[in-house]
């Protein structure tokens, strides 16, 4: 019998010891307050799988990586309709929920609309499907994910292989996504890849602001004028790619590679942290949201474990002399149309 009791005791000091580090790992991650008042993790998961289709088995890798993920401490996950995963992020979501692990007010979920869903009655059926995906019933943040419509076929051409516009405006399409906070589906909203010009355009007839401008951020595109802009109008800019996204399909052998720049390693074996790492600590003190994807939790370990140093400002500043407005996501198939947001600034 007191073996039994010296057993259970045991058992209790493990389970209690296990808590302690879940709790602690989420409490580690630093939050930023959105304009609204919502908190939100500064560091996240980004989502997007180099594949575009996914088979059943890279569907359920998606869940074990999740999973691994939200185990390490990630509570903030980066997700969108186009990368069709998200079943798989919200069974991992929703398991981790059932296990204990977190409770649904302890991770964010951000998602985005997809360029042929901007017309207005169509985005608060967009996000239904997607939290009919992720099964919850809120999300924390919905974007739009690119300025600029096309048209309802997403894949529909013309001869010259460039995608059909619909020529609706994301005007129309942010007062759908005011709705979608007013009817409860998301607690927060905001947008992805637009421009100053187009941020403007959004204030003008704001009446739910957007919170933040999720946009490609690294070293080679430091987007210091976009950020300036979005300071001063109490927007957080969250940095895609901030690893250079080096598995891209279209990535060319010639191209620069931030995650190979010898003043990034140089940085890295003064503070004995690895490239990665100083890359998202960089847009971490610069005030960047940041949400590097990794389905290995080795390296989903090794982009989490930031919070032990501290960048000089000697660094950041060198790492912003690297910028050289490099734009890896591109979107050429929508150069041609109206609201493409790459023209009027780096
Ligand atoms: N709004 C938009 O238009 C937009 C566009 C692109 C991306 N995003 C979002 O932003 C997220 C991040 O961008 P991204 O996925 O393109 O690029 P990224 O985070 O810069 O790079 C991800 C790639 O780097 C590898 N990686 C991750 N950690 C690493 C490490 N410590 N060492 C070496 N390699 C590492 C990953 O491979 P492993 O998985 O094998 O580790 C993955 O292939 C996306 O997942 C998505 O959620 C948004």
């Amino acid at each position: 019998m007191e073996v039994f009791n010296k057993f259970a005791v045991l058992l209790i000091i493990i389970s209690l010891q296990l808590t302690t580090f879940t709790n602690m790992a989420s409490k580690l991650v630093k939050m930023v307050t959105f304009n609204n008042g919502q908190l939100y993790p500064i560091l996240g998961l980004g989502t997007w799988q180099a594949t575009a289709v996914l088979n059943e088995s890279q569907q359920s890798a998606i869940v074990d990586s999740v999973k691994k993920a939200i185990d390490i401490g990630y509570r903030h996950i980066d997700c969108a309709t186009i990368y069709q995963n998200e079943k798989s992020v919200g069974k991992a979501i929703n398991d981790k929920i059932a296990d204990g692990v977190i409770k649904r007010d302890e991770v964010f979920v951000t998602s985005k609309v997809w360029n042929d869903k901007h017309r207005a009655e169509l985005v608060e059926e967009a996000l239904k499907n997607t939290l009919n995906d992720l099964s919850l019933s809120y999300i924390d943040l919905y974007l739009i994910h690119w300025p600029f419509a096309t048209s309802e076929d997403p894949n529909a051409t013309d001869s010259e292989g460039r995608l059909l516009g619909s020529g609706i405006s994301y005007l129309e399409t942010w007062k759908a996504m005011e709705r979608c906070v007013q009817n409860g589906l998301t607690k927060s909203i905001g947008v992805s890849n637009f421009n100053i010009r187009q941020l403007k355009d959004i204030l003008k007839i704001a009446t739910i602001k957007p919170v933040v401008n999720q946009v490609e951020c690294h070293p080679y595109l430091t987007q210091k004028k976009l950020k300036e802009f979005c300071d001063s109008e109490k927007i957080f800019l969250t940095a895609y790619g901030p690893l250079g996204s080096p598995k891209r399909s279209w990535a060319t052998p010639d191209e620069s590679v931030i995650l190979d720049e010898p003043l990034v390693k140089q940085i890295g074996d003064k503070y004995n942290k690895t490239s990665p790492q100083i890359l998202i600590k960089f847009q971490i003190q610069r005030g960047i949201i940041v949400i590097p994807k990794s389905s290995n939790p080795e390296r989903q370990k090794e982009n989490f474990d930031v919070w032990d140093f501290e960048l000089s400002q000697e660094d950041i500043d060198l790492l912003e002399s690297l910028n050289r407005n490099i734009r890896y996501f591109q979107f050429t198939t929508a150069k041609h149309l109206k609201d493409y947001p790459f023209f009027d600034e780096a």
